[in-house]
Protein backbone atom coordinates (compact mmCIF):
# COMPACT_ATOMS: atom_id res chain seq x y z
CA UNK A 1 0.00 0.00 0.00
CA UNK A 2 1.57 3.37 -1.16
CA UNK A 3 1.59 6.25 1.69
CA UNK A 4 1.19 9.95 0.99
CA UNK A 5 0.41 12.68 3.18
CA UNK A 6 -2.64 14.01 1.41
CA UNK A 7 -4.89 12.25 -1.54
CA UNK A 8 -7.46 14.52 -2.52
CA UNK A 9 -10.37 12.71 -4.85
CA UNK A 10 -11.69 14.83 -7.74
CA UNK A 11 -9.24 16.67 -10.26
CA UNK A 12 -11.87 19.85 -10.84
CA UNK A 13 -11.44 23.44 -9.62
CA UNK A 14 -11.09 22.85 -5.91
CA UNK A 15 -9.19 19.94 -6.08
CA UNK A 16 -6.44 21.09 -8.23
CA UNK A 17 -6.23 24.32 -6.40
CA UNK A 18 -5.96 22.23 -3.14
CA UNK A 19 -3.42 19.70 -4.78
CA UNK A 20 -1.52 22.82 -5.51
CA UNK A 21 -1.29 24.75 -2.43
CA UNK A 22 -0.56 21.54 -0.21
CA UNK A 23 2.25 20.47 -2.72
CA UNK A 24 4.22 24.07 -2.34
CA UNK A 25 4.07 23.39 1.16
CA UNK A 26 6.43 20.32 0.66
CA UNK A 27 3.46 17.81 1.08
CA UNK A 28 3.23 14.77 -0.62
CA UNK A 29 0.09 14.70 -2.84
CA UNK A 30 -1.69 12.35 -4.45
CA UNK A 31 -4.89 13.43 -6.74
CA UNK A 32 -7.15 10.81 -7.83
CA UNK A 33 -10.13 10.89 -10.35
CA UNK A 34 -12.84 8.49 -11.99
CA UNK A 35 -12.53 10.69 -15.19
CA UNK A 36 -9.90 10.65 -18.28
CA UNK A 37 -9.41 14.28 -18.05
CA UNK A 38 -9.22 16.54 -15.29
CA UNK A 39 -10.91 19.42 -14.78
CA UNK A 40 -13.91 18.60 -17.27
CA UNK A 41 -16.04 21.11 -16.12
CA UNK A 42 -13.45 24.39 -16.21
CA UNK A 43 -13.26 23.09 -19.67
CA UNK A 44 -17.10 23.80 -20.73
CA UNK A 45 -17.45 26.26 -18.71
CA UNK A 46 -18.72 30.11 -19.95
CA UNK A 47 -19.06 28.85 -22.64
CA UNK A 48 -15.80 27.50 -23.50
CA UNK A 49 -14.11 31.11 -22.09
CA UNK A 50 -14.13 29.84 -18.47
CA UNK A 51 -15.63 33.36 -16.26
CA UNK A 52 -13.05 32.37 -13.47
CA UNK A 53 -13.78 34.97 -11.09
CA UNK A 54 -15.72 37.99 -10.70
CA UNK A 55 -14.32 41.75 -9.70
CA UNK A 56 -16.03 41.79 -6.65
CA UNK A 57 -16.82 38.53 -4.37
CA UNK A 58 -19.32 39.35 -1.01
CA UNK A 59 -19.98 36.57 1.14
CA UNK A 60 -23.84 37.75 0.23
CA UNK A 61 -23.13 36.34 -3.59
CA UNK A 62 -23.66 32.46 -2.19
CA UNK A 63 -26.44 30.39 -1.06
CA UNK A 64 -25.64 28.26 2.28
CA UNK A 65 -27.23 27.16 5.32
CA UNK A 66 -24.83 29.22 7.57
CA UNK A 67 -24.16 32.43 5.67
CA UNK A 68 -21.47 33.77 7.74
CA UNK A 69 -19.29 30.04 6.87
CA UNK A 70 -18.21 31.40 3.61
CA UNK A 71 -16.63 34.67 5.37
CA UNK A 72 -13.21 33.32 6.37
CA UNK A 73 -12.00 31.06 3.31
CA UNK A 74 -13.14 34.16 0.70
CA UNK A 75 -11.31 36.50 3.06
CA UNK A 76 -7.96 34.86 2.44
CA UNK A 77 -7.74 34.01 -0.94
CA UNK A 78 -9.66 36.69 -2.85
CA UNK A 79 -10.49 36.98 -6.33
CA UNK A 80 -7.53 39.64 -6.98
CA UNK A 81 -5.19 36.89 -5.60
CA UNK A 82 -6.63 34.18 -8.45
CA UNK A 83 -6.13 37.18 -11.01
CA UNK A 84 -2.81 37.68 -9.81
CA UNK A 85 -2.13 33.73 -10.59
CA UNK A 86 -3.76 33.81 -14.26
CA UNK A 87 -1.94 37.14 -14.83
CA UNK A 88 1.29 35.17 -13.87
CA UNK A 89 0.57 32.64 -16.66
CA UNK A 90 0.25 34.96 -19.12
CA UNK A 91 -3.15 34.31 -19.34
CA UNK A 92 -5.14 37.21 -21.12
CA UNK A 93 -8.83 37.99 -19.91
CA UNK A 94 -11.61 40.73 -20.00
CA UNK A 95 -14.24 41.68 -18.03
CA UNK A 96 -17.81 41.69 -19.35
CA UNK A 97 -20.68 42.98 -17.07
CA UNK A 98 -21.45 42.89 -13.31
CA UNK A 99 -17.66 42.08 -12.84
CA UNK A 100 -17.43 38.68 -14.32
CA UNK A 101 -13.84 37.75 -15.65
CA UNK A 102 -13.54 35.80 -18.71
CA UNK A 103 -10.58 33.77 -20.13
CA UNK A 104 -9.59 35.75 -23.70
CA UNK A 105 -8.82 32.74 -25.74
CA UNK A 106 -9.87 28.98 -24.01
CA UNK A 107 -11.19 27.85 -20.66
CA UNK A 108 -8.22 25.42 -21.43
CA UNK A 109 -5.96 28.19 -20.43
CA UNK A 110 -7.21 27.55 -16.58
CA UNK A 111 -6.32 23.98 -17.25
CA UNK A 112 -3.58 24.23 -18.19
CA UNK A 113 -2.26 27.04 -15.66
CA UNK A 114 -3.41 24.58 -12.51
CA UNK A 115 -2.08 21.30 -13.77
CA UNK A 116 1.22 23.64 -14.63
CA UNK A 117 1.07 24.52 -10.73
CA UNK A 118 -0.04 20.47 -10.15
CA UNK A 119 3.70 19.80 -11.81
CA UNK A 120 5.75 22.46 -10.28
CA UNK A 121 4.57 21.94 -6.79
CA UNK A 122 4.94 18.25 -7.21
CA UNK A 123 1.59 16.72 -7.58
CA UNK A 124 0.88 13.65 -8.85
CA UNK A 125 -2.29 12.98 -10.56
CA UNK A 126 -4.11 9.50 -11.34
CA UNK A 127 -7.03 9.74 -13.80
CA UNK A 128 -9.24 6.75 -14.99
CA UNK A 129 -9.11 5.64 -11.18
CA UNK A 130 -12.43 4.11 -9.70
CA UNK A 131 -12.31 4.39 -5.84
CA UNK A 132 -13.83 1.16 -3.95
CA UNK A 133 -13.50 1.75 -0.66
CA UNK A 134 -12.98 3.88 2.25
CA UNK A 135 -11.92 3.59 5.31
CA UNK A 136 -10.24 5.12 8.78
CA UNK A 137 -7.57 3.17 10.54
CA UNK A 138 -6.92 3.19 13.95
CA UNK A 139 -4.02 5.62 13.98
CA UNK A 140 -5.82 8.28 11.87
CA UNK A 141 -4.72 7.08 8.57
CA UNK A 142 -7.20 6.73 5.75
CA UNK A 143 -7.01 3.86 3.84
CA UNK A 144 -8.35 3.67 0.03
CA UNK A 145 -8.89 0.83 -2.36
CA UNK A 146 -8.92 1.84 -5.64
CA UNK A 147 -8.97 -0.14 -9.50
CA UNK A 148 -5.57 1.33 -10.09
CA UNK A 149 -3.54 0.46 -6.75
CA UNK A 150 -4.22 0.63 -2.99
CA UNK A 151 -3.23 4.14 -0.95
CA UNK A 152 -3.08 5.45 2.57
CA UNK A 153 -2.74 9.20 3.68
CA UNK A 154 -3.01 11.34 6.85
CA UNK A 155 -5.41 13.31 5.50
CA UNK A 156 -8.06 12.93 2.74
CA UNK A 157 -9.63 15.99 0.76
CA UNK A 158 -12.76 15.28 -0.98
CA UNK A 159 -13.54 17.70 -4.09
CA UNK A 160 -15.56 15.40 -5.85
CA UNK A 161 -18.24 18.44 -7.06
CA UNK A 162 -22.21 18.19 -7.11
CA UNK A 163 -24.81 16.37 -9.36
CA UNK A 164 -24.67 18.78 -12.04
CA UNK A 165 -24.12 17.66 -15.16
CA UNK A 166 -23.90 13.59 -14.56
CA UNK A 167 -22.71 13.36 -18.27
CA UNK A 168 -19.72 15.08 -17.67
CA UNK A 169 -19.50 12.52 -14.56
CA UNK A 170 -21.02 14.52 -12.10
CA UNK A 171 -21.53 11.84 -9.24
CA UNK A 172 -23.06 11.90 -5.63
CA UNK A 173 -19.75 9.99 -4.19
CA UNK A 174 -18.66 12.68 -1.60
CA UNK A 175 -22.31 12.54 -0.37
CA UNK A 176 -21.42 9.45 0.69
CA UNK A 177 -18.37 9.29 1.97
CA UNK A 178 -19.47 12.19 4.12
CA UNK A 179 -22.33 9.96 5.29
CA UNK A 180 -20.26 7.08 5.85
CA UNK A 181 -18.35 9.02 8.29
CA UNK A 182 -21.38 10.49 10.19
CA UNK A 183 -21.62 14.15 8.44
CA UNK A 184 -25.04 15.27 7.76
CA UNK A 185 -25.99 16.32 3.97
CA UNK A 186 -28.67 18.65 3.19
CA UNK A 187 -31.37 17.63 0.35
CA UNK A 188 -29.87 19.25 -2.60
CA UNK A 189 -31.56 20.64 -5.69
CA UNK A 190 -30.49 21.89 -9.69
CA UNK A 191 -29.33 25.41 -9.49
CA UNK A 192 -28.62 28.25 -11.84
CA UNK A 193 -30.79 26.40 -13.78
CA UNK A 194 -33.10 27.02 -16.66
CA UNK A 195 -37.45 27.01 -15.98
CA UNK A 196 -39.37 24.53 -18.02
CA UNK A 197 -43.21 25.63 -19.18
CA UNK A 198 -46.62 23.46 -18.05
CA UNK A 199 -47.70 21.98 -21.48
CA UNK A 200 -50.24 24.83 -21.87
CA UNK A 201 -47.83 27.19 -21.65
CA UNK A 202 -45.93 25.66 -24.08
CA UNK A 203 -48.53 26.08 -26.60
CA UNK A 204 -48.56 29.50 -26.08
CA UNK A 205 -44.72 30.61 -25.48
CA UNK A 206 -42.92 28.25 -27.35
CA UNK A 207 -43.46 31.01 -30.72
CA UNK A 208 -41.35 33.52 -28.54
CA UNK A 209 -38.08 31.00 -28.80
CA UNK A 210 -35.38 32.94 -29.15
CA UNK A 211 -36.37 36.31 -27.93
CA UNK A 212 -34.59 38.10 -24.88
CA UNK A 213 -35.83 41.02 -23.26
CA UNK A 214 -34.57 43.18 -19.66
CA UNK A 215 -36.36 42.19 -16.60
CA UNK A 216 -36.35 41.90 -13.11
CA UNK A 217 -37.70 38.99 -11.79
CA UNK A 218 -38.61 38.06 -7.87
CA UNK A 219 -38.90 35.26 -6.24
CA UNK A 220 -41.60 34.53 -3.14
CA UNK A 221 -39.08 35.14 -0.51
CA UNK A 222 -38.05 38.86 -1.99
CA UNK A 223 -34.53 37.93 -3.91
CA UNK A 224 -34.61 40.00 -6.93
CA UNK A 225 -32.31 40.14 -9.93
CA UNK A 226 -32.51 42.75 -13.15
CA UNK A 227 -30.57 40.98 -16.01
CA UNK A 228 -31.81 39.48 -19.73
CA UNK A 229 -34.49 37.29 -19.77
CA UNK A 230 -34.52 34.86 -22.41
CA UNK A 231 -37.80 32.48 -23.93
CA UNK A 232 -36.32 29.38 -25.30
CA UNK A 233 -38.88 25.61 -26.54
CA UNK A 234 -38.53 24.22 -22.91
CA UNK A 235 -39.27 27.82 -20.97
CA UNK A 236 -37.26 30.50 -19.34
CA UNK A 237 -33.77 30.73 -19.40
CA UNK A 238 -31.21 33.83 -19.73
CA UNK A 239 -28.91 35.51 -16.66
CA UNK A 240 -32.04 36.37 -15.07
CA UNK A 241 -33.67 33.07 -14.94
CA UNK A 242 -30.33 30.77 -13.58
CA UNK A 243 -29.51 33.55 -11.04
CA UNK A 244 -33.36 33.28 -9.31
CA UNK A 245 -33.41 29.59 -9.41
CA UNK A 246 -31.04 29.32 -6.84
CA UNK A 247 -34.05 31.27 -4.73
CA UNK A 248 -37.10 29.03 -6.47
CA UNK A 249 -38.70 26.35 -4.54
CA UNK A 250 -41.38 23.57 -6.42
CA UNK A 251 -44.92 25.07 -6.18
CA UNK A 252 -44.16 29.07 -6.00
CA UNK A 253 -44.71 31.67 -8.49
CA UNK A 254 -42.12 33.88 -9.52
CA UNK A 255 -42.71 37.84 -10.63
CA UNK A 256 -41.25 39.33 -14.00
CA UNK A 257 -41.07 43.16 -14.39
CA UNK A 258 -40.86 43.35 -18.16
CA UNK A 259 -40.20 47.03 -18.07
CA UNK A 260 -37.12 46.88 -15.41
CA UNK A 261 -37.04 50.65 -13.81
CA UNK A 262 -40.21 51.88 -15.31
CA UNK A 263 -43.65 52.41 -13.66
CA UNK A 264 -45.79 50.80 -16.46
CA UNK A 265 -48.88 52.54 -15.90
CA UNK A 266 -47.13 55.92 -15.90
CA UNK A 267 -46.00 55.40 -19.58
CA UNK A 268 -49.67 53.84 -20.25
CA UNK A 269 -50.75 57.39 -18.86
CA UNK A 270 -48.17 59.20 -20.93
CA UNK A 271 -49.22 57.47 -23.70
CA UNK A 272 -52.89 58.03 -23.47
CA UNK A 273 -52.24 62.19 -23.20
CA UNK A 274 -49.75 62.14 -26.24
CA UNK A 275 -51.15 59.63 -28.57
CA UNK A 276 -54.96 59.05 -27.17
CA UNK A 277 -55.92 57.20 -30.72
CA UNK A 278 -52.99 54.69 -30.39
CA UNK A 279 -53.81 51.34 -30.69
CA UNK A 280 -52.67 49.34 -27.68
CA UNK A 281 -50.85 46.65 -30.06
CA UNK A 282 -48.60 49.54 -30.89
CA UNK A 283 -47.99 51.17 -27.67
CA UNK A 284 -46.74 48.10 -26.34
CA UNK A 285 -44.54 47.11 -29.18
CA UNK A 286 -42.97 49.97 -29.24
CA UNK A 287 -41.81 48.77 -25.60
CA UNK A 288 -41.72 45.11 -25.96
CA UNK A 289 -41.00 42.95 -28.93
CA UNK A 290 -44.46 42.29 -31.06
CA UNK A 291 -44.46 39.31 -30.79
CA UNK A 292 -44.25 38.69 -27.12
CA UNK A 293 -47.33 41.90 -26.54
CA UNK A 294 -49.55 39.27 -28.54
CA UNK A 295 -48.52 36.12 -26.75
CA UNK A 296 -48.57 37.64 -23.03
CA UNK A 297 -52.06 39.79 -24.32
CA UNK A 298 -53.36 36.76 -25.46
CA UNK A 299 -57.47 37.83 -24.26
CA UNK A 300 -56.84 41.95 -24.37
CA UNK A 301 -58.31 43.50 -27.69
CA UNK A 302 -54.83 45.00 -28.58
CA UNK A 303 -56.82 46.47 -31.73
CA UNK A 304 -58.95 49.37 -28.68
CA UNK A 305 -57.48 52.72 -28.85
CA UNK A 306 -55.93 54.11 -25.83
CA UNK A 307 -58.63 56.15 -25.08
CA UNK A 308 -60.91 53.04 -25.72
CA UNK A 309 -59.37 51.77 -22.12
CA UNK A 310 -61.23 52.59 -18.69
CA UNK A 311 -58.70 52.95 -15.77
CA UNK A 312 -59.16 49.97 -14.50
CA UNK A 313 -57.88 48.23 -17.93
CA UNK A 314 -54.78 50.02 -18.15
CA UNK A 315 -54.16 49.10 -14.43
CA UNK A 316 -54.74 45.63 -14.94
CA UNK A 317 -52.44 45.93 -18.14
CA UNK A 318 -49.72 47.73 -16.41
CA UNK A 319 -49.87 45.20 -13.53
CA UNK A 320 -48.93 42.45 -16.37
CA UNK A 321 -46.02 44.62 -17.71
CA UNK A 322 -44.68 45.40 -14.07
CA UNK A 323 -45.47 42.19 -12.19
CA UNK A 324 -45.86 39.34 -14.35
CA UNK A 325 -46.92 36.39 -12.24
CA UNK A 326 -46.23 33.25 -13.55
CA UNK A 327 -46.27 29.45 -11.86
CA UNK A 328 -43.41 27.31 -13.94
CA UNK A 329 -43.61 23.58 -14.42
CA UNK A 330 -40.08 23.09 -12.95
CA UNK A 331 -36.68 23.27 -14.05
CA UNK A 332 -34.51 21.35 -16.35
CA UNK A 333 -32.55 19.80 -13.62
CA UNK A 334 -29.22 18.47 -13.45
CA UNK A 335 -29.09 17.75 -17.03
CA UNK A 336 -28.54 21.28 -17.40
CA UNK A 337 -28.16 22.91 -14.38
CA UNK A 338 -24.45 24.75 -13.56
CA UNK A 339 -24.33 23.90 -9.86
CA UNK A 340 -26.05 21.49 -6.73
CA UNK A 341 -27.75 23.53 -4.19
CA UNK A 342 -27.18 21.36 -1.00
CA UNK A 343 -24.53 19.00 0.31
CA UNK A 344 -22.47 18.61 3.22
CA UNK A 345 -23.59 20.88 5.78
CA UNK A 346 -21.20 23.59 6.47
CA UNK A 347 -22.57 23.15 9.85
CA UNK A 348 -20.32 19.96 10.29
CA UNK A 349 -17.07 21.55 9.11
CA UNK A 350 -13.78 23.93 10.09
CA UNK A 351 -14.51 27.46 8.19
CA UNK A 352 -11.26 28.24 8.21
CA UNK A 353 -9.70 24.60 7.04
CA UNK A 354 -12.64 22.70 5.81
CA UNK A 355 -11.81 19.88 7.91
CA UNK A 356 -14.58 17.98 9.43
CA UNK A 357 -15.37 18.75 12.83
CA UNK A 358 -15.57 15.15 14.45
CA UNK A 359 -13.42 13.40 11.50
CA UNK A 360 -9.57 14.46 12.27
CA UNK A 361 -7.98 14.63 8.70
CA UNK A 362 -11.46 14.50 6.72
CA UNK A 363 -11.68 17.68 4.63
CA UNK A 364 -14.16 18.58 1.88
CA UNK A 365 -14.43 21.34 -0.72
CA UNK A 366 -15.92 22.52 -3.75
CA UNK A 367 -19.85 22.16 -4.49
CA UNK A 368 -19.91 19.37 -2.44
CA UNK A 369 -20.77 21.14 0.25
CA UNK A 370 -23.46 23.49 0.78
CA UNK A 371 -22.39 26.68 -0.77
CA UNK A 372 -23.32 27.56 -3.83
CA UNK A 373 -22.47 31.26 -5.71
CA UNK A 374 -24.08 33.34 -8.08
CA UNK A 375 -24.18 33.17 -11.85
CA UNK A 376 -20.69 35.50 -12.52
CA UNK A 377 -17.99 33.58 -11.25
CA UNK A 378 -18.34 33.11 -7.82
CA UNK A 379 -18.72 29.26 -7.96
CA UNK A 380 -15.01 29.49 -9.29
CA UNK A 381 -13.95 31.47 -6.22
CA UNK A 382 -15.76 29.36 -4.31
CA UNK A 383 -13.50 26.34 -5.34
CA UNK A 384 -10.41 28.45 -5.26
CA UNK A 385 -10.72 29.70 -1.56
CA UNK A 386 -12.03 26.70 0.18
CA UNK A 387 -9.22 24.65 -1.95
CA UNK A 388 -6.45 27.22 -0.83
CA UNK A 389 -8.48 26.87 2.49
CA UNK A 390 -7.64 23.03 2.83
CA UNK A 391 -4.36 23.40 0.83
CA UNK A 392 -3.04 25.16 3.61
CA UNK A 393 -3.99 22.98 6.38
CA UNK A 394 -3.62 19.46 5.11
P1 LIG B 1 -15.81 19.86 -10.20
O1 LIG B 1 -17.11 19.37 -10.73
O2 LIG B 1 -15.08 20.92 -10.94
O3 LIG B 1 -14.80 18.63 -10.03
C1 LIG B 1 -15.18 17.42 -9.43
C2 LIG B 1 -14.24 16.34 -9.88
O4 LIG B 1 -14.52 15.15 -9.14
C3 LIG B 1 -14.41 15.98 -11.35
O5 LIG B 1 -13.14 15.98 -11.98
C4 LIG B 1 -15.03 14.58 -11.31
O6 LIG B 1 -14.62 13.78 -12.41
C5 LIG B 1 -14.50 14.05 -9.99
N1 LIG B 1 -15.33 12.99 -9.43
C6 LIG B 1 -16.67 12.99 -9.25
N2 LIG B 1 -17.07 11.83 -8.71
C7 LIG B 1 -15.95 11.07 -8.55
C8 LIG B 1 -15.72 9.75 -8.07
N3 LIG B 1 -16.71 8.98 -7.64
N4 LIG B 1 -14.45 9.29 -8.05
C9 LIG B 1 -13.41 10.05 -8.50
N5 LIG B 1 -13.58 11.30 -8.97
C10 LIG B 1 -14.84 11.81 -9.00
N6 LIG B 1 -18.78 28.46 -12.38
C11 LIG B 1 -18.19 29.68 -12.50
O7 LIG B 1 -17.78 30.25 -11.49
N7 LIG B 1 -18.05 30.26 -13.74
C12 LIG B 1 -18.49 29.67 -14.88
O8 LIG B 1 -18.28 30.19 -16.00
C13 LIG B 1 -19.16 28.41 -14.76
N8 LIG B 1 -19.70 27.81 -15.87
C14 LIG B 1 -20.27 26.57 -15.75
C15 LIG B 1 -20.83 25.98 -16.89
C16 LIG B 1 -21.41 24.71 -16.79
C17 LIG B 1 -22.02 24.10 -18.01
C18 LIG B 1 -21.42 24.04 -15.53
C19 LIG B 1 -22.02 22.66 -15.40
C20 LIG B 1 -20.90 24.65 -14.40
C21 LIG B 1 -20.33 25.92 -14.49
N9 LIG B 1 -19.82 26.57 -13.36
C22 LIG B 1 -19.25 27.81 -13.49
C23 LIG B 1 -19.81 25.91 -12.03
C24 LIG B 1 -18.42 25.31 -11.76
O9 LIG B 1 -18.03 24.53 -12.87
C25 LIG B 1 -18.43 24.44 -10.51
O10 LIG B 1 -19.02 25.14 -9.43
C26 LIG B 1 -17.01 24.03 -10.13
O11 LIG B 1 -16.44 23.28 -11.17
C27 LIG B 1 -17.00 23.23 -8.84
O12 LIG B 1 -15.68 22.80 -8.59
P2 LIG B 1 -15.42 21.43 -7.83
O13 LIG B 1 -13.95 21.23 -7.88
O14 LIG B 1 -16.10 21.45 -6.52
O15 LIG B 1 -16.13 20.32 -8.70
Amino acid sequence: MKHHDVIIIGAGAAGLMCAATAGYRGRDVLVLDNAKQAGRKILISGGGRCNFTNQKVEPANFICGNPHFVKSALARYRSSDFIELVERHGIEYHEREHGQLFCNDSAKDIVTMLMTECEWAGNKIQLRTEITAVAQQENGHFTLITSNGDFSCESLVIATGGLSMPKLGASPYGYKIAQQFGLKVLPTQAGLVPFTWHAEQKIRFEPLSGIAVPSTITAADGTQFTEALLFTHRGLSGPAVLQISNYWQPGEAISINLLPGENALEKIELALKNHPKQSLRNTLSHWLPKRLVEALFEEVQLDKALNQLGHGERETLADALNNWSIMMNGTEGYRTAEVTLGGVDTNELSSKTMQANNVTGLFFIGEVMDVSGWLGGFNFQWAWASGVAAGLAV
